[in-house]
């Protein structure tokens, strides 16, 4: 499995994987069936052992799924079995709201610290994380080895901060900017748009609306 190449497809339903395994670990379930997994999940059966394939095939034949391995597996491959030092840059409503999330840290996401430019922002303490002054980034990164930079700050000043985190050595970007950056090949960027999540939304509600007024036109016919 080591180095061996997952579709970006498969990858994107891992976390859901592991959001279940963990939690039937939690209420003590040791295996469970494809099957079962699929009922849960909404998920075909032959659809789930086709993504853990991928890994090896941790299933046994009338055995299922050994259910601590599995999330254990999934969760090196998701590299949350380590722990990846983290700040966020943009100390205000959004910065702050993740700042607060305890529960990325026992994903294995620590954050270091926060990043602004507003003095009265500098100096304030969000659950034990200290709002630093963004001259102070570059020392802080070298200092605290910072892999990871949480970019919420006006779209604006993206380019030119995710430059200065690049240069600093930062190699990965959670960016809720609106702007796509350009980075080298060995920088990673994870857009998150909850905008665009709430356009599907509208998407599909839309069109459930449209179905439903076809079938209504239909009936009064
Ligand atoms: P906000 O105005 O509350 O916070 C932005 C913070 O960035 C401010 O404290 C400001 O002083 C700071 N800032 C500005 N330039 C900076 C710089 N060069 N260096 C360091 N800090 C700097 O705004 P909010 O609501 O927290 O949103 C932040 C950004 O995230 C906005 O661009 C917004 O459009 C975006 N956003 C994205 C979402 C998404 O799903 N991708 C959802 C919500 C907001």
């Amino acid at each position: 499995m080591e180095g061996r190449e997952i579709s970006k497809a498969v990858i994107t339903r891992l976390p859901r994987y592991y959001r279940y395994l963990g939690e039937l670990m939690e209420s003590g379930v040791e295996r469970i069936s494809s099957n079962e997994l699929s009922a849960q999940m909404k998920v075909t059966a032959s659809q789930i052992r086709q993504d853990l394939n991928n890994f090896g095939g941790f299933g046994q034949q009338g055995y299922g799924y050994n259910v601590k391995y599995l999330y254990e597996e999934i969760g090196k491959i998701l590299g949350i079995d380590r722990k990846h030092s983290m700040i966020i840059i943009g100390a205000g409503n959004l910065g702050q709201a993740i700042a607060n999330y305890a529960n990325f840290e026992k994903r294995g996401f620590v954050i270091k610290g926060m990043f602004d430019i507003n003095p009265r922002l500098i100096g304030l303490v969000v659950r034990g994380i200290e709002i630093r002054s963004v001259d102070e980034l570059e020392e802080f990164i070298e200092a605290n080895h910072i892999q990871m930079a949480a970019l919420t700050i006006p779209k604006a000043r993206a380019y030119e901060i995710a430059d200065r985190l690049v240069a600093a050595g930062v190699n990965a970007i959670w960016n809720f900017a609106h702007v796509d950056l350009n980075v080298p090949d060995d920088v990673v960027v994870e857009n998150v748009h909850l905008s665009e999540s709430l356009m599907r939304l509208s998407y599909r509600v839309s069109r459930l609306q449209d179905e439903k007024k076809r079938k209504e036109l239909k009936k009064a016919k």
